[in-house]
């Protein structure tokens, strides 16, 4: 204590000092933002893709806002089907997990996400922060011993739950023999939390979202006893998972590993907030914890529930939000390869581009409901919106502007300047609270408006009248700078549209930093390029 100072100074000092410190790791820390991680032996469908492309956006949208942004997504490689898929192919199940990483990892590409990281379950990084903590929660007495008893099907090597019986009450015939088992298990004390949990959620309302989704859990949670949840599977009958350093006749349950990988990237590059699991000297950049998950609704209990309790429990600080998205699905069916009833990504985008795409299902479904895709929907829209909407106004705006003053900039002008910055306002608070369909709604007053303003101004018609010189290079003004307030509102939803129209309007540097939102960024005298349509219109196909 410095002299002259009493107890209770001092202790204001010390909180003075620890708000501080605190405020200043918050500001140091990035935005870590994820979505879930995917089943290696699945094929990449709409469903995926939507919560790819979202995550995107959310993180561009951060990005482009000034935040550092940390943004991982990945594959989820172990378990039955993927040790079962690499047998029928007669390879080991890491080089099927190899093979497939490679059509998952070029999807990514094509949808043009700007993760940072890519986790894969079968990574030694990841691997040795799930025996960490497992070790550590083994250690602190939350992981014990015993029995499990249940139906087992040996056809299928798999224990079933009432969820697997038909209506009638029997087992499908498909699983062959089931039989009544009982087999020693690793069990982790989740059922103790259960009441903390409640608590947790009623006092953090945006820990889960939307609302609705927090009330399922909440339901679920007061309804029901939370058991303790076994994570492990004895390796004879599974050997494609993590071992459990303390029982090495065994491997860890894929949804506990799963989990994990949110930790396991942060602590693999010396995460300070995460030193407590690892052990190891904390050096890297603060991520930890995570500001938000971006799932599908269908896994919400086991991030919602599971994975706070399993962090709660290793001592770690809470991921921030869980934004639980709704499922798509194809002219109101739930989409099936068996039935053919889907919807492919990669044949849409190499058929309209990616941005026709991350467009469109987002302007389609607001994060939280079912969404259902159509051909005809897209195809409106594209039209609609894309073709005649944005397209044309950049193309006009561009072709006038080097038809007349030979792409030029004559005159700065105001006169869409509050049109433009209300449209920006309302995209900006769009974004902020993840309401990404919001947010595009919001573009397109602009695109709109900017449409309205060449009908009521007619640059054309003022093009012939040479006293009304001033009024077109004003006119002018205005619709190209539009355009270029547009291309930095849209970088977060379709960047490379937003990249094209930087380009086409000759703007240095890529259009990333919403500050340049701001109006009259066009200097006279700057020379804009030549205009290329961003969305060329297709022929529709006659109606049936
Ligand atoms: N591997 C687990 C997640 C582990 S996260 C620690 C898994 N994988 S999955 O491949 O089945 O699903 C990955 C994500 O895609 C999930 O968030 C899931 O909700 C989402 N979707 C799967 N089908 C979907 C639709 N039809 N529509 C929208 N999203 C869907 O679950």
């Amino acid at each position: 204590m410095r002299e002259g100072k009493g107890p209770s100074i001092q202790r204001l000092l010390d909180f003075g000092a620890a708000l501080l410190q605190s405020l200043k790791s918050e500001m140091q820390k990035k935005f870590y933002i994820t979505t879930a991680i995917y089943y290696v032996n699945g094929a990449p469908h709409l469903g995926h893709a939507y919560e790819k492309i979202i995550t995107d956006i959310i993180a561009r949208a951060r990005r482009s806002l000034g935040q550092s942004v940390f943004f991982l997504t990945g594959l989820d490689e172990h378990g039955q089907k993927v040790q079962q898929a690499a047998s029928e192919k007669g390879i080991s199940p890491q080089a099927y997990c190899d093979e497939m990483a490679i059509q998952w990892q070029t999807f990514v590409a094509r949808l043009n996400i700007s993760n940072d990281d890519y986790v894969r379950t079968t990574q030694p990084r990841h691997k040795e922060v799930v025996k960490a903590l497992l070790t550590k929660l083994h250690d602190q007495g939350d992981i014990y011993q015993a029995p499990y008893r249940g139906w087992y099907s040996a056809r299928h090597e798999t224990f079933l739950t009432d969820k697997d019986l038909r209506p009638d009450g029997t087992w499908d015939p498909a699983y062959g023999e089931v039989t009544e088992l009982v087999e020693e298990n690793w069990y982790f004390k989740m059922g103790q939390h259960q009441e903390w949990l409640v608590q947790y959620l009623e006092s953090h309302p945006e820990f889960v979202q939307p609302d609705y989704r927090r009330n399922e859990v909440l339901g679920f949670l007061r309804a029901e006893t939370l058991e303790d949840l076994c994570i492990s599977r004895p390796s004879s009958r599974l050997s494609w998972g993590i071992p459990i350093p303390f029982a090495p006749d065994y491997v860890n349950y894929v949804w506990f590993d799963a989990l994990v990988n949110y930790l396991s990237v942060p602590a693999s590059m010396g995460d300070p907030a995460t030193a407590l699991v690892t052990g190891a000297t904390a050096t890297g950049a603060s991520i930890w914890p995570p500001d938000l998950h971006v799932i599908g609704k269908d896994i919400l209990k086991f991030h919602a529930v599971y994975w706070p309790i399993m962090l709660q429990a290793a001592g770690l600080p809470l991921p921030r939000q869980v934004l639980a998205h709704g499922f798509w699905q194809k002219d109101g069916q739930k989409m099936s390869k068996s039935t053919g009833n889907v919807v492919d990504p990669i044949a849409i985008i190499d058929e309209w581009g990616v941005d026709a795409f991350r467009y469109y299902v987002v302007r389609e479904l607001d994060i939280g409901p079912d969404g259902n895709w159509t051909d005809e929907g897209f195809r409106q829209r594209y039209a609609a919106e894309l073709a005649n909407g944005l397209g044309n106004l950049v193309n006009r705006s561009l072709s006038m502007l080097r038809k007349y003053r030979a792409g030029r900039i004559g005159m700065v002008s105001q006169e869409l300047a509050d049109d433009a910055a209300e449209a920006v306002r309302g995209v900006e608070v769009c974004l902020r609270e993840n309401r990404l369909q919001a947010g595009l709604a919001a573009v397109w007053t602009l695109v709109n408006r900017a449409n309205l303003y060449v009908e009521q101004t007619k640059p054309f018609s003022l093009a012939k009248d040479p006293t009304q010189a001033k009024r077109l290079d004003e006119v002018l003004y205005n619709l190209a700078e539009s355009c270029r307030v547009l291309a930095v509102v849209l970088w977060p939803f379709i960047p490379d549209t937003a990249q094209r129209i930087y380009a086409q309007l000759q703007v240095c540097g890529e259009p990333s930093q919403w500050r340049n939102s701001a109006w009259g960024g066009l200097e006279v005298g700057h020379e804009t390029g030549e205009p290329i349509p961003l969305f060329p219109r297709k022929d529709l196909p006659p109606k049936a």
